[in-house]
């Protein structure tokens, strides 16, 4: 029988801790495939006293024997993606022959991300806080029919197509206020894109339909959360890809009915990196000590993430979006020894209590708090304490869903596995 293909993906507005969940989990996989989004993601990977941060390549790479592929509903910035080989491969990492690269993926241009940075500079206050590596147009380019994708840089008249899209994005420029400076960085892309042809470039969605013929397991890797997604994020503050389950069915190619597990990864808390609603972001001294004891800095950008507390109307949304089987709950350690920790059962509106995450979340919605005991430190080698078990029995019986994850330390060894089931009632 053919195989399944699992998906890890993120419940909340991304950073739950996704790289290390699919590099705790990729042994299990043949292949470990990224479906959406690029280098506005940073994966952290924490093993024998290293920090790894991927940004393109699936975070599977580290595992051997274990194929990693770069789908077709990725984008790429070959600078970018050379950059994180090169780290990789100072590091040890044999990663070209366990790498694939779908043609059908689109390519990243020095205008896209000149591109990103006008629109952001353009809309001033109402900035989406972009990681500014040029998502947003390059995603408008292949939805618009105008883009490059890998494929076409294996075509004779590839030059041709990009001194196009160039001049046509050279126009578009003329309607910002700014002159906007990018032929400086197209050598460097040019010399990238040479340097890609060298890698081994797949119809992927043929090959991955291969493996999965064979007998092969698969995990799909998503990228940001589910708060950023295109359609049911917290628009118009959310990335430009579907981040959501459904994402893996269009990045990869795969049919809905070849899905089988879907992991939500969670932070025991919230944090977000942008602009945009964040029913319980705290402006007070508890959001610093999240912020300090979970180091909450981007992967990507280093920016200082907003933090706040566990957000249940929206966690319970995200696993209904995404149909998500198990969750992962990250970061437990960064809330030992904080004392009381509140949880958001409800929001407020107009007087009203609601569980239902709304169309917007406008200034009038208040988050309705549930105190709960916090827990001391906590060891990977022992049970958890009771107070952290109460917390996780909450969750699950709030949104329907079990948690077989608990994460309580960023090394790949401080993970614990949960024989929990479905939650009754
Ligand atoms: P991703 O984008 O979802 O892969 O997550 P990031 O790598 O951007 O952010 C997660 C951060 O939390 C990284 O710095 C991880 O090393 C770290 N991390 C992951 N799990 C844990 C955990 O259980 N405890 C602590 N303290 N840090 C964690
Ligand atoms: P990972 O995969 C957290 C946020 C940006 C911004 C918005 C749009 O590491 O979880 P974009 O560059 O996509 O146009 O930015 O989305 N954002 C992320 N926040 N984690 C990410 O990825 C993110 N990727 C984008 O901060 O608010
Ligand atoms: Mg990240």
């Amino acid at each position: 029988m053919a195989a399944k293909v699992d998906v890890i993906l993120g419940a909340q507005w991304g950073d739950e801790g996704k790289g290390k969940v699919v590099d705790v989990v990729a042994p299990d996989y043949a292949v470990i495939a990224r479906f959406q989004g690029g280098p506005n993601a940073g994966h952290t990977l924490i093993f024998d006293g290293k920090k790894h941060v991927l940004h393109t390549i699936p975070s599977g790479v580290f595992r051997k024997g274990v194929w990693n592929l770069v789908g077709n509903g990725v984008v790429i910035d070959p600078v970018i993606f050379l950059r994180e080989v090169h780290g990789l491969e100072a590091a040890g990492v044999d990663v070209r022959s366990h790498l694939l690269i779908s043609r059908r993926a689109h390519l990243i241009l020095p205008t896209h991300r000149a591109l990103d940075a006008a629109s952001e500079a353009d809309k001033g206050k109402g900035k989406i806080g972009s990681t500014l590596k040029g998502i947003g147009p390059t995603y408008m380019d292949k939805t618009g029919r105008n883009g490059l994708r890998v494929g076409d840089i294996e075509r004779p008249d590839f030059r041709a197509h990009y001194d196009a899209l160039t001049a046509k994005h050279e126009r578009l420029f003329s309607i910002y206020d700014s002159p906007v400076e990018w032929r400086s960085k197209e050598q460097e892309w040019l010399d990238a894109v040479e340097q890609l042809r060298g890698f081994t470039l797949v119809d992927s969605e043929q090959w991955l339909h291969d493996q999965l013929a064979a007998g092969k397991s698969v995990m799909a890797e998503g990228a940001q959360g589910t708060l950023l997604d295109i359609d049911f994020g917290t628009y118009p503050f959310v990335t430009s890809s579907n981040t959501v389950s459904a994402g893996a069915c269009t990045g990869l190619g795969i049919g809905p009915a070849r899905i089988g597990k879907v992991i939500g990864i969670f932070k025991a808390y919230c944090t977000r990196v942008g602009s945009g609603p964040f029913p319980t972001e705290l402006h007070d001294a508890m959001g610093e000590k999240i912020r300090a004891a979970g180091n909450e800095f981007g992967a990507t950008t280093g920016r200082p993430r907003r933090c706040g507390w566990l957000d249940l109307p929206a966690l319970r949304y995200a696993v209904m979006i995404n149909g998500v089987t198990e969750l992962a709950m990250m970061k437990a350690d960064v809330l030992s020894g904080m004392g009381t920790v509140q949880v958001c059962t409800a929001y407020r509106v107009q007087g009203k209590e609601t569980m239902h995450f709304p169309y917007e979340l406008g200034d009038d919605l208040e988050p309705v708090y549930t105190p709960m005991n916090g827990w001391g430190a906590l060891d990977p080698e022992k049970p958890l304490p009771p107070e952290a078990e109460a917390y996780i029995a909450f969750i699950e019986q709030a949104v329907g869903v079990p948690v077989r994850i608990v994460s309580v330390g960023p090394d790949r060894k401080a993970t614990m596995v949960r024989k929990a089931e479905v939650p009754a009632g």
